[in-house]
């Protein structure tokens, strides 16, 4: 029987070292004092210590101030209820930065008080992530599901006004009248348009790959923009040349992404300023960049760029980078942003080069 026990005993101790949740035992002094009196491997190399500088230390002391407060007040929390408590929380490590735990704490009671905790800390920044990241792009299905039905509905009455507007046109032998028909015209191709770019895009099995100049495809866009930057005095300076290699790419949804990161430039920029819009021929791809002098992103900022919905403006949607990192993952590229707050921002899109053999 001993030696079963003795084994057991073994076995308990492997668990222990070799469990990936990190373990501790705390020794508790009064309800304001706490000292660390046992930790596990996993403990150790979180917190690239060794058995001898922790064991014995108030938490407090290795903590820090900061977390040792928030650490204290869990455990006055688990004394008080005498029970065992779970909770999240955040901490923060020397190398790997901040974690999410979900930390388990249980009182040993011995005599009608706490003697010690035992904590068991689950990391869960990944699993986290993870569903956060799976929530954003359900609201972003969601999004796009809803927006195509709606882009799709509103042919019908565009189909009907523009049936109205020819036969207006027709009858019509007033001259003013004639003008603002035929604008009217311009406007609702210009709708239709837009409708068909958001379908193809909402649509992506329907999408056309073809070995596009992307010279062409920036022209036209710069074209398209060029009206808008002239009022507000925003030069738009083109640096690339025609004899680049072409990109295997859906032309409207390249169109979609360049306009997008056009737009967003000549916001920074509100008025006067310059985008460079610039293509690289490189060994294995196409560097494109948009360059702008503009406000520039905050550090703190920069890393919620093209999360869904994220938006300073106050009539953006906060789409139009997710919408660009999709496409642009589409085409086997890569897409990076470097701004400097008050400088400016540059936009760096990679695209894998077609080959001729
Ligand atoms: N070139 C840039 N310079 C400074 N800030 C930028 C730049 N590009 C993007 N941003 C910031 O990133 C945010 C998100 O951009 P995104 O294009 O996704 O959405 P939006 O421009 O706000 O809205 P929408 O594109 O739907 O009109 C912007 O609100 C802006 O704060
Ligand atoms: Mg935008």
């Amino acid at each position: 029987m001993e030696k079963g026990s003795e084994l057991k005993d073994v076995n308990l101790d492997i668990i222990f070292h070799h469990i990936s949740d990190l373990i501790f035992q705390i020794r508790v002094i009064d309800v304001h004092h706490y000292e660390i009196e046992a930790v596990n491997e996993a403990y150790l190399s979180n917190y690239e210590t060794s058995k001898e500088a922790i064991s014995g230390r108030r938490i407090e002391d290795f903590l820090g101030v900061d977390q040792g407060i928030q650490a204290i007040k869990r455990f006055q929390e688990a004394i008080i209820r005498k029970k065992t408590i779970q909770f999240e929380e955040g901490y923060s490590f020397p190398k790997q930065g901040y974690k999410l735990f979900d930390i388990t704490l249980v009182p040993l009671v011995e005599g009608g008080s706490v003697e010690k905790l035992i904590g068991i800390a689950k990391d869960i920044t990944e699993k986290r992530m993870n569903e956060e990241h799976l929530v954003q792009s359900e609201k972003l299905s969601i999004v796009g599901q809803l927006a195509a039905g709606i882009a799709h509905e509103l042919r019908n009455p565009l189909t009907s006004l523009k049936g109205f507007l020819k036969l207006i046109q027709f009858r019509n032998t007033d001259k003013d009248i004639d003008r603002y028909v035929q604008v009217m015209d311009s406007e609702f191709h210009r709708i239709e348009q837009i409708i068909d770019e958001f379908l193809i895009l909402a649509k992506p099995t329907k999408t056309n790959f073809q070995n596009n100049r992307i010279d062409l495809i920036l022209d036209e866009v710069i074209e398209l923009l060029s009206g808008q930057a002239n009022m507000k005095s925003i030069i738009l300076q083109k640096e690339y040349a025609s004899s680049l290699s072409p990109i295997y790419s859906e032309s409207n949804q390249l169109k979609q992404v360049f306009i997008n990161l056009l737009k967003n430039a000549m916001d920074a920029i509100g008025e006067e300023g310059e985008i460079i819009i610039k293509a690289t021929e490189r060994k294995e791809h196409i560097q494109i960049q948009v360059i702008d002098n503009g406000s520039g992103i905050a550090d703190e900022e920069l890393e919620k760029l093209g999360s869904p919905f994220f938006t300073t403006k106050k009539n953006g949607t906060g789409l139009g980078l997710t919408i660009c990192k999709r496409i642009v993952k589409k085409h086997k590229g890569t897409f990076t942003i470097e701004s400097n707050e008050g400088k400016g921002t540059i936009v760096t899109l990679n695209f894998p080069k077609i080959y001729s053999t």
